[in-house]
């Protein structure tokens, strides 16, 4: 039995040019060119093959050899280009004749990548392999502008490589799903290839990624893919909470977001009466948002944490579902009243046991003392005795914060403080 090779871009990775999708001028130039060296070396003795990642160049290199019959000799981005092992393949390139006796393509690949610093003097070994060598050699760059390939440029002929258009992406794609025996929609195949802006590498991973663990791929199931890796805000995903059509849709979205369960509960409780205008669609989402409640704390008391996914699924779902007479409308969403207000309770609760040191140094007696009975006459003195506070205040070492607090100017600091790891944006 054959085992095929576990990712999809090795499983399908193109051996002959005519399995190659798009690129066709720059794989009929190379091809001519490397056909031209069966009869003489031609006066270019190598080929820049340049352009976006995950556009063929590598697999059209080795097709190519494979096609012509020409043996590949290989040194790739993973081999450590020191100016001793490049004068290793140099030393290859100026023999005269091959051991099996047919001809070589020498490829080098992804040049930009040479460190100039730690590969030294690496440009400069293979230029003056170029202009020695007896065999075709093949040079593969993302970037050939890069300064330091200027002297490569002028010595090779330069062959570009696109991104794939989806009229040659999607008819490939598709082909892969067929060997696979994955039924895929149309606009699914489309979305992958949209998203991954001609880069065929990428858009096989996605459609691996996708599709593992399914034998049907639609539109809904690749939807979400552009959502995960942008990072979204959590204002974006409360939208495709409140608005999802389906339970499994509702469900995800909470995946997408970088905040922990309880926050994205308070998100969507506060939100949730302005989303659901309907008095009945809105008790429907409050007696899921109760439920989640419930196995929040549940899962909070007895550490139990595989009770989040019935939270999970009651605050995304269970609301989701709720909309039924409500109309889909733009509803402006809120930062979440009770994290504003915890927060708030927190930063002073934090002031006051910092003041209540403070006292307890100067004046000897315990903190919670401090606090308990200080506290309240300083906040009054505070209020009304500028001078006295003043005073007050450089004997017990207070900071701004502090001195605002105990005058209580403290309030619009306090305003709009995002929790740490929800940017606060508004949509
Ligand atoms: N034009 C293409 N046609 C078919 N498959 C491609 C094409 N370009 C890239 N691939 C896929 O992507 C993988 C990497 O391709 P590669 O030639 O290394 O891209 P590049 O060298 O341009 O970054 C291949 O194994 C193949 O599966
Ligand atoms: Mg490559």
């Amino acid at each position: 039995m054959k085992i095929l090779p576990a990712s999809w871009t090795q499983r399908y990775r193109p051996r002959r040019l005519d399995e190659i999708a798009g690129n066709k001028d720059a794989i009929a130039a190379l091809k001519d060119w490397l056909a031209s060296w069966v009869a003489t070396p031609p006066k270019r003795r190598a080929a820049l093959l340049y352009g976006p990642a995950g556009t063929g160049k590598t697999v059209s290199a080795e097709a190519a050899s494979r096609d012509l019959g020409f043996e590949l000799v290989e040194m790739n981005a993973s081999d450590k280009r020191t100016t001793a092992s490049i004068e290793r393949i140099v030393g290859i390139a100026a023999e005269q004749r091959s051991l099996t006796g047919r001809k070589r393509v020498i490829l080098l690949d992804e040049v930009d990548g040479i460190d100039p610093v730690s590969d030294r003097g690496a440009v400069e070994t293979i230029a003056s392999a170029i202009e020695r060598t007896n065999w075709p050699l093949v040079l593969t760059a993302n970037d050939p502008w890069d300064p330091k390939l200027a002297p490569l440029r002028t010595l090779c002929l330069m062959i570009q490589f696109k991104r794939l258009g989806l009229r040659d992406s999607i008819p490939y794609l598709r082909k892969i799903c067929t060997a696979e025996n994955l039924e895929v929609e149309e606009r699914a195949l489309r979305f992958v290839a949209e998203r991954n802006s001609g880069d065929m590498r990428s858009m096989i991973n996605d459609l691996q990624t996708l599709s593992a663990g399914r034998s049907k791929l639609t539109y809904d199931d690749v939807l979400w893919l552009g959502w995960r890796d942008r990072k979204e805000s959590i204002f974006q995903v409360l939208g495709s909470i409140f608005n999802a059509k389906t339970c499994a849709w509702a469900r995800k979205a909470a995946d997408l977001v970088d905040i922990d369960p309880e926050m994205l509960f308070e998100w969507i409780y506060e939100n949730a009466p302005a989303q659901f205008s309907d008095p009945k669609d809105r008790e429907i989402a409050f007696e899921a948002l109760a439920k989640a409640d419930l196995y929040l704390t549940r899962m909070r008391k007895t550490q139990n944490w595989s009770l989040l996914s019935y939270a999970l699924d009651f605050m995304t779902a269970g609301v989701a579902m709720a909309r039924e007479r409500t109309k889909p409308s733009w509803v402006k969403m809120s930062f979440p009243e009770r994290i504003k207000l915890k927060g708030k309770m927190k930063r002073e609760s934090g002031l006051k046991v910092e003041i209540g040191r403070k006292i307890s140094l100067r004046c000897h007696i315990s903190k919670a003392g401090a606090i308990q009975y200080f506290i309240p006459y300083l906040k009054q003195i505070f209020k009304n005795n500028r001078g006295e506070a003043e005073r007050i205040s450089r004997w017990l070492d207070l900071d701004e914060g502090m001195v605002k607090y105990l005058s209580g100017r403290r309030s619009e600091q306090v305003r709009d403080v995002a929790p740490s790891g929800v940017e606060f944006t508004e949509p």
